[in-house]
């Protein structure tokens, strides 16, 4: 399936919802999108361009699994499938991603949203960033860039990416923002992988795709892409970027960031612009559910992992939940430091039984109150390096305070009771008319 085949089947659906009234992109469509969520909207449209804009496309796993015609529950496997078995994407020489070719750019034109009123500026928030270097190859993962002139925008490159050494071994990079991508590729590349992996060769593993040259340089771009900008970023020539919304739902600061001198924009004929709402339950699910295979893979290396959410309500970043099936005593504890391992920007682990749904925030706390004592249960982590996106960790350094909640019941329960009692299972049917 393509995107628009999905946007298509979205519609005989009537699941998406159309918007036919002239809308604006500066504060309107963001905040309709927001009261809508999770439904798919379509803008028809936009005052200030020609283009059209639909957003709130993937708020949900059901959404993500919808599109790949799978269960909820094979995510994590369908994504560790992925990334295990890594394949390039087919070459070809035209696309309809190249339609149209304007070599004098003008960001205006495009329908890039100020979405909320602190924000510094217009922000693209779901392109894809690729670039490539001599020797690691070519690389896919997000950046924000802000507006602040027809051809330019300041890039935010959160130090350590991959991009960012890209950044600083080259000092300057052709690079092809991606906008109006199926969800294999946007999920491949919020996916952190070692340097040198093409992020590409894993979402044509989860769904073939074919990529074409860039106009302006040899970066290959998914042929289906509805909007690319082509340009080059610039180590040592930066612009103040932000305040902007991030993941956290609260404002990111202002910083002197990269510059992206914009050079051509390529799209199809028709073009359709994606809307991804910062901090809103598409960016959670993007950052979160990618953590999930790698937690995954190093609890299940320490003791049986059943499953793992990171979860909406920890900002889908700085929490984990996670399912074991216990074996031994110490096994609450193995798995907070293997999920620690697999996420490094975690910062509260909560593991518990399989009898715990760990999608019901109610049902995790009910085993922190019936399962968890805090002078053996607790694991601290004092001082540790956390994420740039929390606003409580250290200013400047990101350094934080980890914490594991082992919240399995002892597997010697001395006489106590730690699982739900059943109620008889009676047939409704029998005792209430319908
Ligand atoms: C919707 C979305 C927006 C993101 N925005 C940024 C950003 O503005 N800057 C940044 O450095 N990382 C951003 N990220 C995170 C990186 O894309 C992500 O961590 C990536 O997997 C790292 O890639 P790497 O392993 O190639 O370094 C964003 C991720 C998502 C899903």
């Amino acid at each position: 399936m393509s995107l628009r085949e999905y946007i298509q089947r979205l519609d005989q659906q009537k699941k998406l919802i159309h918007v036919r009234e002239p809308i604006s992109k500066r504060l309107e469509i963001s905040g309709l999108l927001k009261q809508m969520e999770p439904s798919p909207v379509l803008f028809e449209r936009v005052r200030e361009s020609a283009f059209p804009v639909i957003g709130n496309l993937f708020c949900s796993k059901a959404a993500f699994a919808d599109y790949f015609g799978i269960q909820v529950n094979e995510i994590i496997p369908f994504l560790t499938a992925g990334i295990q078995n890594r394949r390039p994407p087919e070459v070809v020489s035209e696309a309809p991603c190249q339609e149209v070719i304007e070599l004098e750019p003008d960001l205006d034109s495009l329908p890039i949203l100020f979405h909320c009123d602190r924000d510094g500026g217009e922000y693209i928030s779901s392109g894809v960033v690729l670039a490539r270097h001599p020797v690691h190859g070519q690389n896919a993962d997000f950046h924000r860039c802000m507006q602040f002139s027809k051809t330019e925008m300041a890039v935010r490159v959160v130090r350590n990416r991959h991009f960012d050494k890209f950044l600083r071994d080259l000092k300057q990079i052709d690079v092809a923002i991606c906008i109006g991508n199926a969800p294999n590729i946007l999920a491949a590349a919020a996916t952190s992988v070692d340097l040198g992996v093409n992020e590409l060769e894993i979402a044509n593993a989860l769904e073939p795709f074919q990529v074409v040259r860039a106009k302006t340089s040899d970066v290959l771009v998914p042929a289906e892409t509805e909007f690319v900008i082509e340009g080059t970023i610039y180590l040592d020539k930066t612009y103040a970027e932000g305040p902007f919304v991030d993941l956290t739902e609260t404002y990111d600061v202002i910083r002197q960031e990269p510059v992206l001198e914009v050079k051509a924009i390529t799209h199809r004929r028709d073009a359709l612009w994606h809307a991804l709402l910062p901090g809103a339950l598409e960016h959670k699910l993007l950052m979160g559910m990618p953590r999930e295979p790698t937690i995954f893979r190093k609890v299940d290396e320490a003791v049986r992992c059943l499953d793992v959410n990171v979860n909406p309500g920890g900002c889908s970043w700085l929490h984990a939940i996670v399912q074991i099936d216990k074996q031994s005593e110490d096994d609450g504890r193995k798995a907070i430091e293997a999920a620690f391992a697999g996420h490094s920007s975690c910062k509260h682990v909560y593991v518990v039984d399989r009898d715990i749904d760990i999608y019901n925030p109610l049902e995790v706390e009910w085993a922190m109150a019936t399962r968890f004592q805090g002078d053996r249960d607790l694991v601290v982590r004092e001082r540790a390096p956390g994420s740039s996106l929390d606003p409580s960790a250290d200013a400047g350094t990101h350094v934080t305070t980890r914490l594991g909640f082992d919240l399995t019941a002892p597997l010697e329960t001395a006489g106590k009771s730690f699982r739900k009692a059943d109620f008889p299972a009676v047939d409704v049917k029998r005792f209430m008319s319908p």
